[in-house]
């Protein structure tokens, strides 16, 4: 029985993941570590609560002494390190939480799991790590880091950290490196669920810029079979990029949100830009494909829809987030977001 500590389980990817691994496999058990920030949730979870094979700890990755007690205690076999401040333009209103968690966290996971021998440590990192695109070519494995928010130098740091484990530990770690994700569960700040929340509730949508920064989306489900996959075959010290090969620009997307929706356009408003906007990002995963065969099954446009239609199902779930400190952080962010 392989015994996993995920860490971040209560988060949009982690939950996915879980509920995944907790349906298909009787050989695993889950340690779900959250904190339980703003975009931990258990309602994610609530259908594994009885789930022999589950057991759920609130703490924080950073705390040494609990992350300590816990791979004691469950006899911790495997890492799963979903767990991270996940959000650019909250980054940029503030870092230090950011290298909190996503640096210091991630290393005292790594500490804990150089002294408690574990088989297989998988960093979940992002695509955002290689930076931005020009209009052609795609991030591979040993496309040159190039972080441009703290975010995702942040998570840069995370994984320079975890490879030199490997390196002078011989420490298991695998890194995947995964573009956008959307689907169920996604926290609302995100844009696609923002954007059919706010289209729901004929809010205007904020589009930065001019709506032309592309990014390469994956349906969560097609992520987390990738991980899975990484934890059982991945080889230490690689990298694994996970895409869809789904480039979008984000304009495109609202668009179809707005047309599934049968809301006018006129709800689009185009505000300031991020600072900073990465322009494009775009993944070859020819490297998990060729190695574990693995390929997406959601198409963008059927797994969108698919995606509207669990907000429009679920509007208990976020009504909920949006009338608590999510609405507090969208005031934060839009007094500096002027409409253009
Ligand atoms: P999320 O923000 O929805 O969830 C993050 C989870 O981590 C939350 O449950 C939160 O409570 C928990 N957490 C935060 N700080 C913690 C701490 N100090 N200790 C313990 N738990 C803590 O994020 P997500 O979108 O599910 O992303 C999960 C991981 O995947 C992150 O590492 C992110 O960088 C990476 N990733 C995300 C995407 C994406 O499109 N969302 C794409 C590629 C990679
Ligand atoms: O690429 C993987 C990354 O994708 C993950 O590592 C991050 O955790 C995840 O948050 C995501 O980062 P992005 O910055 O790409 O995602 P976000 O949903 O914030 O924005 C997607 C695009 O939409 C981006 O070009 C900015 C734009 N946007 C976003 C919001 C929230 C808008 O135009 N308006 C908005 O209100």
């Amino acid at each position: 029985m392989k015994k996993i500590l995920v860490t971040g389980g209560a988060g949009f990817i982690g939950s996915n993941f879980i509920k995944h691994i907790l349906h298909c496999r009787d050989d695993i058990f889950i340690v779900n570590l959250d904190k339980l920030t703003y975009a931990g949730n258990l309602e994610n979870l609530i259908d594994c609560v009885d789930n022999k094979n589950y057991v759920f700890i609130k703490g924080d990755i950073v705390n040494d002494e609990l992350v300590k007690y816990i791979f004691g205690k469950y006899e911790i076999t495997h890492v799963v390190n979903f767990a991270a401040e996940s959000h650019v333009d909250r980054s940029i209103l503030g870092s230090e939480i950011f290298f909190r968690t996503n640096v210091i966290g991630t290393n005292v996971l790594l500490e804990n799991a150089k002294v408690f021998n574990v088989e297989k440590f998988v960093q979940i990192s992002t695509d955002e790590v290689y930076g931005s695109l020009g209009k052609d070519g795609l991030f591979k494995e040993t496309t040159p880091l190039h972080p441009n928010s703290p975010y995702s130098a942040s998570k840069a740091s995370a994984d320079l950290a975890a490879l030199a484990f490997h390196h002078t530990y011989n420490l298991p770690v695998v890194i995947t490196r995964c573009s956008n994700n959307y689907g169920p569960y996604q926290f609302p700040e995100k844009l696609i669920p923002l954007m059919i929340i706010n289209a729901l509730n004929d809010k205007k949508l904020p589009v930065y810029g001019d709506g032309k920064n592309i990014r390469d989306w994956i349906f969560v489900s097609d992520h987390n079979i990738a991980v899975e996959l990484v934890l059982e075959r991945g080889k230490p010290g690689e990298v694994y990029n996970v895409g869809a090969s789904s480039e979008m620009k984000n304009i495109d997307i609202i668009k179809l949100i707005l047309e599934q929706l049968n809301k006018p356009d006129s709800l689009i408003e185009f505000v300031k830009d991020r600072p900073g906007h990465d322009r494009r990002y775009a993944i070859d995963s020819n490297k998990i494909k060729i190695e574990f065969d693995w390929k997406p099954s959601f198409k963008f446009q059927d797994a969108l829809k698919e995606t509207i239609n669990w907000y429009i199902k679920n509007q208990n779930w976020w009504e909920r987030i949006i009338s608590g400190d999510y609405l507090q952080y969208y005031k934060s962010q839009y007094t500096d977001r002027t409409v253009i």
